[in-house]
């Protein structure tokens, strides 16, 4: 027999029993298929206010130098990264996007048959990463949507090598607080890796309860990481960075197995320039903040049940089914996220947009409800 006629190699089963990752529809998608001009997207829980000027600045002046490979362990933003949180040196990794981190987890920790503890309704991502390595995925349901910690932790097995919690988590925008994290870290043993992934953690950072540096506590427990991300408050999702906040020598282990040059040069320098902008973060956040309460409150008025949310975005249960809502409100040139990967046909997530786009939300999602 050819090559030619050969049956081609195929991949890992479980490859096959994987789905693309179903991202937020984005806006170009809608306005080809749709051919609605002005769009809003409330579905990816991106930053509606955009990114700071300063960062905006910092990319573009890196364009003289797109011929360059940049430095592969992004070491400057290293390096502030881990000033900016009070971290020894050689604590922090940095990504394509927090989800290479999560990957680069799964990929150092789980052998086959390998267990992971997450939550019912927790970042989906977790699950579908710990599957690609064969693991086993233990989901622990939560109390009031919100991380079931003590159940979490005895769910924990000496085959458990990585309990995932997103705190705030997404979609159902609730939190556990910093009573509730170190009990539960020290509750687990040190064979199993607990990693954190606050991605809306600077949302939450107010609340009296929230913990006060989960990166800190990587300093305290040496089976903590936390992972954040640059997509959210700093309005970089374009960029693609994230990073992890662990012991060195976690660090170290995702190192071995990092693409080399995984962040590139003008991703590096917006972050650079992002954090450093105090203002405009603390802009975002108060914006964000009263637009949370107005949007929360229209939601209510109409008859909605509306989470408590921790982060930049609303849990939304609703009398109809999400996908239908979501299907009348993208004909009106809005995006919202329907939930049913996540079991949730019930419910939606909607990002807090500015005030005139969570108008338009309001105005549409009010006469489809009617
Ligand atoms: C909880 C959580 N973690 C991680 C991510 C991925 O973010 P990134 O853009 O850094 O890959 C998201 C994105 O929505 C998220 O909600």
């Amino acid at each position: 027999m050819s090559a030619a006629t050969d049956a081609v190699a195929g991949p890992r089963p479980v490859v096959l029993e994987l789905s693309p990752y179903v991202p937020g529809k984005s806006i170009a998608e809608v306005q080809r298929d749709l051919g609605i001009k002005t769009v809003v997207k409330l579905a990816s829980n991106e930053n509606p206010y955009g990114a700071s000027p300063k960062a905006i600045a910092a990319f573009k002046r890196t364009a003289k130098a797109l011929h360059l490979y940049p430095e592969g362990p992004s070491p400057i933003l290293r390096r502030a990264l881990a000033m900016d949180l009070n971290l020894p040196d050689g604590s922090i990794i940095v990504g394509n996007g927090s989800d290479e981190i999560i990957r680069l987890l799964c990929e150092a920790f789980l052998e086959p048959g390998d267990e992971v503890v997450v939550s019912r309704y927790g970042f989906i991502r977790f699950r579908q990463q710990a599957r690609l390595m064969n693991a086993v995925v233990v989901e622990v349901p939560e109390q009031q949507w919100r991380h079931d910690l003590p159940a979490m932790a005895r769910a924990v097995t000496p085959r458990t090598k990585l309990v995932f919690i997103a705190n705030p988590n997404n979609p159902t925008g609730t939190y556990n607080t910093e009573r509730e994290v170190r009990e539960f870290l020290g509750a687990i043993p040190a064979s199993t890796v607990a990693v954190f992934d606050e991605a809306y953690e600077p949302y939450a950072r107010a609340l009296e309860d929230y913990p006060a540096s989960l990166p800190r506590l990587a300093t305290e427990f040496a089976n903590c990481v936390v992972v954040r991300t640059f997509s959210k408050i700093h309005g970089l999702a374009a960029l693609r960075v994230g990073y992890g906040a662990a012991s060195p020598q976690i660090v170290g282990w995702l190192d071995r197995i990092r693409m080399p040059f995984n962040v590139g040069i003008p991703a590096q320098e917006a972050c650079l320039a992002a954090m450093a902008d105090a203002s405009f973060l603390r802009q975002t956040l108060k914006k964000t903040l009263a637009e949370r309460a107005a949007l929360a409150k229209a939601l209510r008025g109409l008859g909605l049940r509306v989470g408590e949310s921790a982060a930049n975005f609303l849990f939304v249960a609703l009398p109809k089914p999400g996908r239908e809502i979501f299907e009348h409100l993208l004909a009106e040139g809005v995006i919202i996220r329907p939930l049913d990967e996540y079991g949730l046909p019930r419910h939606v997530r909607i990002t807090v947009g500015t005030s005139s786009q969570n108008r338009r939300l309001l105005k549409a999602l009010s006469s489809i409800l009617r």
